[in-house]
């Protein structure tokens, strides 16, 4: 069991059971803190957050309510002395945002100002916002670094994501009493090494691990590869794919930045890229299974190539990406096998969605 002196503030995670919120909250446990989760479950199971308290051999707090309530949270900063918010609450996914861009705004946007304004409220001046490499921009050369500017966005997740960071910026400018962290987040995939945590996606994975898995494990036939035209060496593009579990890690590196008043941002990657081709031959030789591929005309609003100037979370978090490319598929690949079908025997927990 804990040691009592290991006890460290409470930790309000919104967001908390889904894809990278599990991952971080059981890394939370892990150190010490105490965790309370504010998840809708519209894209997560509760059964994620089953895992997490068994893993870590520790139990959290778990309340199901929608980071747009005003009086949810109200109730929530009123039972619980927050230390510090991460707010991963958000819809994530770039092609519904542009056939829905209401829901993407109202909840990406809308829900980041009632929790700001909820803990404006409440006193709690500790933020640590769950951001992106997208709100670089098309035109940004690699790799990405902090002191770039924000470009434009084609899509409006990412426009959300950008809204988001300069309403931060310009909170924190506006009242020196608030510390927020904006992390931007490269490509991340893996699942805890046990296999019990993962990424459960709805439906057909837009994001390239999850389809990869799925074909590898035989859900899917082919995969569709989007684009081998890019001026990149194989002319696939190319990302920067870091661990779930350093990424996880990453916040609480951040949490140790919360003593600093004012705004800080971080890229959180590894600094390399990789392509789809060689994540592809990656995964097969990992897995040992056949990927299928089928070239397909480009995707739109797809990027040909970037990745992190990784450099300033080392320098100032202390933080950086252990975990190289054979173990972020081999962990995705046990969980896959071992959850076959995701957390699916506990979905009809989910939301609206389900
Ligand atoms: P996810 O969908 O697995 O997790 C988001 C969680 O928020 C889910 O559990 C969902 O049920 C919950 N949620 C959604 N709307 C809510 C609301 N209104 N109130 C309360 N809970 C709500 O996504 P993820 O991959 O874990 O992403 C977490 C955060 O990181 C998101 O903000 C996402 O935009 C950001 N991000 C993700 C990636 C990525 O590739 N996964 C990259 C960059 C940034
Ligand atoms: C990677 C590469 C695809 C699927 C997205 C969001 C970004 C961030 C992370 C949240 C691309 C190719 C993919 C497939 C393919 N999310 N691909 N076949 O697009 O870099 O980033 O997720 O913040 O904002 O845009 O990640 O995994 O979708 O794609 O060929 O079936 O794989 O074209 O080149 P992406 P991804």
């Amino acid at each position: 069991m804990l040691d009592i002196n290991m006890q460290k503030g409470k930790i309000l995670v919104t967001g908390g059971a889904g894809y990278i919120g599990s991952h971080a909250s059981l890394v939370l446990l892990e150190e010490g803190y105490e965790v309370v989760v504010l998840d809708n479950l519209i894209n997560a199971s509760q059964e994620a957050l089953r895992r997490v308290e068994h893993i870590a051999g520790r139990s959290l707090t778990f309340i199901k309510g929608d980071v747009r309530d005003r009086a949810c949270l109200d109730q929530l900063f009123s039972e619980h002395d927050i230390y510090a918010v991460i707010h991963f609450a958000g819809l994530k996914a770039v092609g519904e945002s542009v056939a829905q861009p209401l829901a993407y705004y109202d909840t990406n946007v809308g829900g980041s100002l009632t929790l700001c304004r909820a803990m404006d409220a409440a006193g709690v001046f500790r933020l640590v916002f769950s951001s992106s490499a997208t709100v670089y921009g098309p035109d940004a050369p690699v790799p990405y670094h902090e002191s770039m500017p924000r470009g434009s966005t084609s899509n409006p997740y990412g426009t959300s994501k950008s809204i988001v960071e300069k309403t931060l910026e310009d909170i924190s400018h506006s009242d020196k009493r608030w510390s927020i962290v904006l992390l931007r987040y490269f490509n991340p995939i893996g699942a805890h090494p046990s296999g019990r945590l993962g990424e459960d996606p709805q439906g057909v994975p837009n994001n390239l691990l999850p389809f990869i898995a799925q074909v590898a494990v035989g859900r899917r036939q082919t995969l569709t590869i989007f684009g081998n035209d890019y001026a990149t060496d194989d002319g696939t593009c190319v990302r920067d794919y870091l661990h779930v579990m350093d990424l996880a890690e990453g916040h609480v590196g951040a949490l140790g930045r919360l003593n600093l008043a004012g705004l800080h941002i971080y890229n959180l990657g590894t600094g390399k890229g990789v392509s789809v081709l060689q994540m592809v031959e990656a995964f097969e030789r990992v897995s040992e299974r056949p990927i299928p591929y089928q070239f397909a005309p480009r995707r739109d609003g797809d990027l040909a190539a970037f990745w992190a100037d990784a450099q300033k979370a080392e320098q100032e978090l202390g933080w950086r990406a252990r975990r190289g490319l054979d173990e972020m598929i081999a962990d995705t690949w046990r969980w896959q096998c071992k959850n076959p079908q995701g957390y699916c025997a506990n979905a009809k927990e989910r939301g609206a969605k389900s």
